[in-house]
């Protein structure tokens, strides 16, 4: 969600900050600030809108000092406002605070603190804490590790979750950082020390990195650090290394990150696969599930939880694993799964699918899961992500970093793994090895399938011209092809903000019927399948009524010409696989209309790339 960065070291640490901000920009926020520890008050600056609004103002003043804290905020509490931007300053203006995530009773707090005299200038939850900090300060008076325990302290009352990073003017050697529920990384340079909530932040500073857990607070100095949890326990802290390709970070020649994921989806699938597919044994095999074969044979139900898009790679995951493994699949929404407290069979074994890790209500149904003492397995992007520490085995997609808040090529990756996993599951069950192998070619050709859409796309941006001012959309898909036509609505509303609707195609009679009109095409995906003339039927209703269609049809399917105004013509897939061809077509049609209507494709209003708020 939102990001932080702290800094603390012989540079100076506002461009450092703004540098690491600019890097974080991808998280979706909407508003930024800074605060630098110089001299006897704190150099603070603030504004709505973009970095680069910041860094402007900050070109304005001089910004010296090497201790310093930033933060994109994405509100939550209180409007986006110059006053509720972060660093906030406690009234005493002894402490600057930047916070990610949700002070729950902050209220209370806040009301508290009011009565002690502590002053607001914020709608936000956070300014509670900062102030909470300050009270505790002025209360422990002596001791050396006053300004550490004052933190600590507040903590202890808080309810809710958090990533933060604290200055106090009168320690000017020290960030102090915690987490609960919200990411925070340290990373340890050449007589400098970072704190960031996301490796993209400083990976081109450092790449030795230490991952908070929850409940741990850190300590942060130029030349070092320490770490224990909030309840004083101590942690033996792990210092990692990172593997993160800065120039992965980079557009190169594309216009948006969204269009360079895209068009990155064959290297990504073949990253997914590399060292996966076993021909000898017609299946496919991963290197960190931790359980034996015959754990596996056990799994006698698949709960999948995820949200988003991540969600809709599990509706996929559901079909190929009943279809190819026979195993009975249930897909929960993370954020419902976590409170419903649904019964599961004992022998259920709980997936998360998350491109991020980090994705706060599906990092709680993990933990739920866990509590409950079934086991878990994750399929995401991010190495070393929480969802990734936390799990007991998993498949990482290695997908390469993922800029554009729209989820594209970590999308069909998640598919492209499920498939592995059903070829998993299907051969230590009913799957034949020759079914196995066909699998397997299928998934081969997959990348140079994908080109070839790929070299289509001027194609579907003429297309997709003639569509930009659509008032709405349908996408309608029948069976594994449902939740791509859910996969398309979803990506057309972030990114070009045309209200859009996935449904089964035959779905569509029972309601959404009533939208379609000139102004609201349907985009149908038409297979050549057993489907074929039941979709037919579907997409002759969407024509009777006026509606323009745009078929997205595979080559084999010979669809008639002039069944539909427009046509993308996908190449012919084994059906596992299909719905990842059939992904791309629509989500560069989104993109060129998103392009069209001038809209900020990376950075869409009001989203986050990855949702740390429950
Ligand atoms: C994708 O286009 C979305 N921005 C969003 O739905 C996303 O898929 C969802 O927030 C889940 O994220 P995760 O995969 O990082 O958990
Ligand atoms: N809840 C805080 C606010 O609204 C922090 C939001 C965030 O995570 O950016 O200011």
């Amino acid at each position: 969600m939102c990001g932080i960065v702290g800094y603390i070291g012989k540079q100076k640490a506002a461009s450092i900050l703004l540098d690491g901000l600019q890097r974080l920009e991808y998280r979706g926020y909407d508003s930024a600030g800074l605060a630098v520890l110089s001299g006897e008050k704190f150099s603070h600056l603030r504004r709505t809108g973009r970095v680069k609004n910041l860094a402007q103002a900050a070109r304005e003043h001089s910004l010296f000092g090497g201790t310093g804290i930033g933060h994109t905020r994405w509100a939550t509490h209180g409007e986006v406002t110059e006053a509720n931007t972060h660093p906030h300053v406690s009234s005493d203006e002894k402490f600057a605070l930047v916070h990610n995530g949700v002070i729950e009773n902050y209220l209370g707090i806040r009301k508290f603190l009011e009565g002690k005299g502590y002053e607001f200038f914020s709608s936000t939850d956070s300014e509670a804490l900062v102030n909470l900090i300050a009270y505790h300060y002025a209360k422990e008076q002596n001791g050396t590790d006053r300004f550490f325990e004052s933190v600590r302290k507040s903590l202890l009352h808080v309810e809710g979750t958090y990533g933060l990073g604290v200055l106090c003017l009168d320690e000017p050697g020290e960030i102090i950082g915690a987490r609960k529920g919200s990411p925070l990384i340290v990373g340890l340079g050449d007589g400098e020390s970072l704190l960031a909530s996301d490796v993209a932040a400083f990976a081109h500073h450092t790449q030795n990195v230490v991952y908070l857990n929850d409940s741990e607070i850190v300590r942060l100095k130029a030349g070092g650090f320490s770490i224990s949890t909030i309840s004083q326990e101590d942690v033996e802290a792990v210092v990692q290394r990172v593997d993160w390709q800065v120039e992965e970070s980079t557009l190169g020649d594309f216009s948006h990150y969204m269009e360079k994921e895209i068009f990155e989806q064959p290297t990504a699938l073949e990253n997914a696969m590399r060292g996966r597919l076993d021909e000898v044994n017609g299946t496919a095999k991963f290197g960190g599930l931790n359980l034996t074969a015959s754990e596996f044979r056990q799994v006698d139900r698949i709960l999948f939880c995820a949200c988003g898009t991540a969600w809709h790679a599990c509706l996929v995951a559901e079909y190929l694993i009943e279809r190819f493994a026979r195993i009975p699949v249930e897909v929960e929404y993370a954020s419902e799964f976590r409170y419903r407290n649904a019964p599961l069979d004992k022998d259920t074994l709980v997936f998360v699918i998350s491109q991020s890790g980090e994705t706060i209500d599906t990092l709680a149904a993990l933990r739920e899961a866990r509590r409950k003492g079934f086991r878990t397995l994750a399929i995401t992007n991010v190495v070393g992500s929480t969802i990734a520490r936390e799990t007991d085995g998993g498949i990482y997609q290695y997908a390469g970093a993922e800029i554009g808040v729209a989820s594209t090529k970590a999308f069909t990756s998640q598919i492209l793994i499920s498939a592995m996993v059903a070829l998993y599951f299907g051969r230590l069950r009913d799957l034949s090895y020759q079914d196995g192998i066909v699998l397997i070619q299928a998934l081969k050709n997959l990348p140079d399938q994908i080109r070839t859409i790929l070299s289509e796309a001027d194609h579907i941006q003429k297309i997709a011209r003639k569509y930009a001012d659509a008032e709405g959309f349908l996408f309608l898909g029948r069976q594994v092809m449902f939740p791509i036509a859910l996969e398309g609505a979803l990506k057309l509303k972030e990114i070009s903000y045309i209200h859009a609707e996935g449904y089964p195609a035959a779905e569509m009679k029972h309601g959404p019927i009533a939208l379609i009109s000139e102004t609201c095409p349907s985009l149908l995906f038409v297979n050549n399948d057993e489907m074929y003339h039941k979709t037919l039927s579907n997409l002759q209703e969407v024509r009777a009524r006026k509606g323009r269609v745009i078929a997205v049809t595979t080559l084999d399917a010979n669809f008639p010409k002039d069944l539909a105004n427009d046509i993308i013509t996908i190449p012919s897939a084994h059906e596992a696989v299909q719905p990842i061809l059939a992904s791309i077509p629509v989500q560069l049609l989104s993109y060129y209309i998103a392009k069209e209507r001038n809209c900020d494709v990376d950075k869409p209003r009001n989203l986050a790339k990855s949702v740390t708020v429950e």
